[in-house]
């Protein structure tokens, strides 16, 4: 039934999908279909494999001295992986929001331009101009900034920081918004803010957000997926992972056993 839904199709999709730092493997065999138009979670204990997984999505673990990938990651279809994909490009399809707000040392205007100007995507100052308030308003922070513009990104609270720095990764028209832990760093006000703008967002983008918040989790995704252990354990609608997991394992990290 699933397959026959277009909206549903996969965006990301992996298989038998292995990371090996050096001789120590980090992920195994791991399956997983991410589809777009939805918000996919994934959870599970520290050290399983969360983060990894996810920068193998925009190919930041290229950036890890003796990290090697093998199996098979695409995107639409496309081995994200094949020796031609240019991965400056792929970054700006596949965007990243890390855990701790890392707005560069530059004007709030010029943190959202930066990559649009790197893509050469505004042909004069005034498309740069509404590339920016446009960004900064789907990132749900324009109200709070727009007579600031030239103040510095880092003079911002955390929270807002947190929303520039997704206003940053919106600008250049992503497909997929990876984040991981986004949160984490935020007081609650911030953070309730941050999680109805992936709830806005997911129907433009298709967003893979890492948590430690079960209860996280369960507010802002459609479908989870538990790692232990560098496997995946388990991939299902959110809500039937937290009341009706198959996996013994799962059961026991939701109810607080271990992790
Ligand atoms: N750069 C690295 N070099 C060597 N080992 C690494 C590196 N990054 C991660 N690892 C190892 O790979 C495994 C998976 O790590 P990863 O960071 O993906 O876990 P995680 O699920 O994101 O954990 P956390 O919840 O603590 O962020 C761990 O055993 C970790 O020690
Ligand atoms: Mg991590």
């Amino acid at each position: 039934m699933n397959t026959a839904n277009t909206n549903g199709t996969a965006k990301v999709r992996s298989r038998g999908l292995e990371v090996f730092y050096g001789e120590k493997q980090a992920l195994f065999g791991v399956d997983l279909d991410i589809r777009s138009g939805e918000v996919t979670a994934l959870i599970g204990p520290s050290g399983c494999g969360k983060s990894t997984f996810l920068r193998c999505i925009n190919r930041m673990n290229d950036l890890v001295d003796g990290a090697k990938v093998n199996g098979s990651l695409t995107l639409d279809g496309d081995d994200i992986y094949h020796r031609e994909v240019d991965v400056v490009q792929l970054r700006a399809k596949v965007g990243m929001v890390f855990q701790k707000p890392n707005p560069f040392p530059k004007s709030i205007y010029d943190n959202v331009a930066y990559g649009p100007r790197i893509h050469g995507m505004a042909a004069d100052q005034a498309e740069l101009d509404e590339i920016v308030m446009t960004s900064l308003e789907k990132a749900g922070l324009l109200g709070e900034v727009k007579d600031r513009l030239q103040e510095s990104g880092t003079g911002l609270s955390g929270g807002q920081q947190q929303r520039l720095c997704i206003a940053r990764a919106i600008a250049v028209e992503p497909e997929v918004i990876l984040m991981d832990e986004p949160c984490s760093a935020l007081d609650p006000i911030a953070t309730a803010k941050v999680e109805e703008l992936i709830d806005e967002l997911r129907d433009n983008y298709t967003i893979v957000i890492v948590t430690h918040s079960m209860q996280q989790a369960a507010r802002v995704s459609q479908r989870t997926a538990f790692f232990h252990l560098g496997k995946l354990i388990e991939m299902g609608d959110t809500e039937q992972i937290f009341t009706n997991p198959q996996q013994p394992l799962t059961q026991g990290y939701i109810t607080g056993r271990f992790g």
